[in-house]
């Protein structure tokens, strides 16, 4: 195996420090919080947007680019005849030094050349709709030096779709103006859009350029722009074609001495009736504003210390000590940093997501939301009412829906079965974890229309019945277009390749296909409901959907166990899928996953035969793959799973995402060593140590999948970032493993370890409460025997709760 390191954790710092600009594929990180957003990989590509990668592009990205993430901001220094970027790209004139810190919502990146030293700290500071970019250079030699600076980025034009597609439009569009050292762009300002964007730097320019071609050369790249190379810049004022901003400057240093530049990216939304100081000249006053606030080196050092000390406040809030380095890097810092991100772009924008295809997923935003609840509850309960307003009065619902307009998306459509479940997921995660109850009686429309609204409670209700409603001759949930897994397309019957598998035909008349993974789903689910119902005093309510749940524990007893393992699904004509008697892919990974947290059947050995299974025929080096074994051939029945190549995504790779509910079945089942071992496998640090080149995608987060035992390249990882894995692995990690389960009257402890597991410590805030809880594992791998709170004894597992700070020991 491959052994060759590109980076290295530096915890102390929270950060990913990557030592090579020839990563095997570009590492990226994610700037801003709320609604001004940037990509940015370690050679410093990548984009910026606001709030909606596809409707507010600010900069400009050019899919399936060559490299991977050509286009960026770029900062071309020209000292003498060497033309060099901090980054590396995109000159790739060799550095002297090159390194970059990926950290919490910044990225720091440096380097060496010739005795000059440039460092390019990039971030969005707290509530500010801008990217800054401090640039320090200075010089280490001992002579003067005498560098020429250029600044480089390309506008987009909003709209990232319309980009790409309507040139002869656009280039007859771009607009731009330039006002002492800032560059405004202002294309279609002129008509319907009320925004524009700036790219201001705050020291005087000898020089600049807004149009791309006068600036790169037609016959030259972003590697050797005409105007660097000759020192020259041409002052050029775009009109059309390709608007980009460059700002010149000539700088003298010192030997020793070092200079800091601001560059600030910025995005200003103006009235109707104040959109221009004068015909054709738009209003400048706010984003004169923004600039003054950002416009020394202090003013940007104390932007930053804020965004820090936002994340030290994030990151208290769980935080455990096991001593095993690579399981607190993960836990303290990078999962529940790649669970705000997905929680922040859904499956919107990376370098795997255009931006301009999908937007939030209604199913991978409620589940994204369990992995950031616990950080800032408030914006997690907008984010349900949100989702909760794209369904429909029937309990179905919009698969998807844009961030920006919150509408549902007409492109896709709904009619994907699972996803009316998720949103039980969500608010029982969301309520657990503040107590806030009256979030069920907020009022909440369907499909957005004023006038249809009814509470969130009802909403709950009529998602659960959605599925009642919808069962098929087993007395099994109806899977409509898909269920978790998107590619299983039973009601999909194509031999058109130009056809989408998801969203072409969907035939219900006749159709028997059911899915198993909406069984698990609904009794796991609907046990949290009941409970809920319960809680609030709806005993009725309660009562009805217990008799549903028990009705669907035994459905599936009956028609949804194939002797070793959970069957996945019965097709169109009620053929079983994921069974022994299968050809191929006699096993799949989601059915047992739901089926085992639902303790269905654990009575008569399901449940420890279907984990058993999971071991014998998923499990593999890398993880566990999804089915086994892999689809050679495509079937028509099942739609798009089995149009991939054997091993990858939904045929049998290592789809990530689902290997937690398993991990999770595992610690409800008790088996600790081989929870642990399983999670171990699909653990960023611990892959980060192992290989790098084979894994190829960031080793500090998870990925979408890895591919599996019968791929070309086991082993390697696609699909980095936005991924539902992210929460999924926290959920597990916090809760199951290490036991730190928030409840609705305070916390419950019910850890499940591997034998070898030491004494650990977990502080964790929990509403306005604080609990220090150590835990004694003593070799047990679950069963927790007493616990002490505030040198009390407490009856049972859960620690009551109250506000202050506690306590708590636990003994297992
Ligand atoms: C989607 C999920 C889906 C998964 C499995 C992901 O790309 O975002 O919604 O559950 O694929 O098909």
């Amino acid at each position: 195996m491959e052994q060759k390191r590109y980076g290295h954790f530096d915890d102390q710092h929270r950060e990913y420090v990557i030592t090579d600009p020839q990563t095997p594929w570009p590492w990226i990180n994610y700037l801003g919080n709320e609604d001004f957003f940037s990509l940015i990989s370690n050679t410093a590509g990548g984009y910026s947007f606001y709030k909606d990668a596809k409707f507010r592009r600010i900069t400009r990205y050019r899919y399936n680019n060559v490299p991977m993430d050509n286009g960026g901001r770029y900062f071309y220094i020209k000292d003498g005849d060497t033309v060099w970027n901090p980054g590396w790209k995109p000159c790739k004139t060799p550095l002297d030094f090159y390194e970059c810190r990926h950290g919490m919502s910044y990225t720091r990146i440096m380097g060496r050349k010739n005795g000059v030293e440039a460092s390019v700290l990039f971030f969005v500071p707290l509530k500010k709709w801008a990217e800054v970019q401090k640039l320090t250079l200075k010089n280490e030699s001992k002579e003067v030096k005498q560098l020429k600076l250029f600044s480089f980025e390309e506008w987009c034009l909003w709209n990232a779709a319309t980009d790409m597609e309507n040139f002869q439009r656009n280039f007859s569009t771009g607009e731009v103006e330039i006002e002492g050292s800032t560059i405004y762009h202002k294309t279609e300002y002129r008509e319907r859009r009320n925004h524009y964007a700036f790219y201001h730097v705050n020291a005087p320019i000898q020089g600049f350029d807004t149009d791309r071609e006068t600036f790169v050369g037609l016959y030259n790249e972003f590697a050797d722009p005409q105007a660097v190379m000759e020192g020259k810049p041409r002052n050029s004022h775009a009109h059309g074609w390709s608007p980009i901003a460059s700002h010149y400057i000539e700088v003298t240093l010192q030997p020793g001495e070092s200079k800091d530049f601001v560059f600030l990216l910025g995005y200003i939304e103006n009235e109707q009736d104040e959109k221009f100081e004068a015909p054709q000249v738009i209003n400048k006053k706010k984003a004169h504003a923004l600039i003054a606030e950002l416009d020394t080196t202090e003013k940007v050092d104390k932007a930053f210390a804020a965004l820090c000390e936002y994340w030290d406040a994030l990151l208290n809030i769980y935080k455990v000590k096991t001593g095993n380095d690579k399981l607190d890097r993960m836990v303290n810092i990078w999962n529940q940093y790649q669970c705000m991100v997905t929680f922040n772009f859904s499956r919107s924008a990376s370098f795997f997501e255009s931006g301009v295809g999908r937007g939030m997923g209604f199913r991978d935003s409620n589940q994204d939301l369990v992995g950031f609840v616990h950080q800032i509850p408030p914006r997690a309960r907008q984010r349900i009412i949100d989702i909760a307003s794209t369904q429909f009065p029937d309990g179905g619902c919009y698969h998807q829906y844009q961030p920006l307009t919150k509408r549902g998306n007409n492109d896709i459509g709904g009619g994907f079965n699972d996803d009316p479940c998720w949103l039980i997921f969500g608010t029982v995660a969301y309520i657990k974890e503040t107590g806030d109850f009256s979030i069920l009686d907020e009022m909440v429309p369907f499909d957005n229309q004023p006038g249809t609204e009814v509470t969130l409670f009802e909403h709950l209700k009529i998602s659960m019945d959605h599925v009642i409603k919808n069962l098929g001759p087993h007395m099994l949930p109806l899977i409509g277009r898909a269920d978790w897994n998107d590619c299983l397309n039973l009601n999909c019957f194509s031999w058109d390749p130009n056809e989408s598998f998801q969203t072409t035909e969907n035939v219900s008349e006749g159709t028997k296909a059911e899915s198993l993974m909406i069984a698990g789903l609904f009794v796991v689910t609907g046990k949290d409901y009941v409970a809920l119902c319960k809680k609030i005093g709806k005993a009725d309510e309660a009562a009805r959907m217990q008799q549903a749940v028990d009705a669907m524990i035994e459905a599936v007893k009956k028609h949804g166990w194939d002797g070793e393992w959970y069957l996945r699904a019965y097709d169109f004509y009620g053929r079983k899928i994921g069974s022994n008697e299968c050809e191929e892919a006699k096993i799949f990974i989601e059915s047992q996953g739901w089926c085992t947290m639902a303790e269905i059947g654990a009575e008569d050995g399901m449940v420890a035969k279907s984990l058993d299974s999971c071991k014998k025929y998923l499990e593999c080096e890398h993880g566990m793959v999804l089915n086994n074994p892999a689809f050679t051939k495509y079937i028509y029945e099942y739609g798009e799973i089995s149009s991939y190549p054997e091993g990858y995504k939904e045929n049998a790779g290592i789809f990530c995402h689902n290997n937690p509910w398993v991990i999770i079945g595992e610690c409800i089942a008790g088996r600790g060593n081989d929870a642990w071992s399983h999670y171990a496998k699909i653990l960023p640090s611990y892959v980060e140590e192992k290989y790098q080149t084979l894994h190829k995608v960031e080793p500090y987060v998870n990925c979408q999948m890895v591919a599996g035992k019968d791929a070309f390249k086991p082993g390697e990882g696609k699909n980095s970032w936005l991924t539902g894995t992210a929460a999924w692995m926290w959920y597990t990690v916090s809760e199951f493993i290490l036991g730190i389960k928030p409840d609705y009257d305070g916390i419950r402890i019910d850890p499940c370890l591997p034998e070898t597991a030491s004494d650990y410590t977990v502080c964790r805030k929990f509403r306005e409460a604080e609990y220090e809880i150590t835990i004694h594992p003593n070799g047990a791998q679950k069963g927790v025997r007493s616990i002490t709170l505030d040198g009390q004894p407490v009856n049972g597992t859960v620690i009551p709760y109250s506000a202050g700070k506690h306590v708590v020991e636990v003994t297992m």
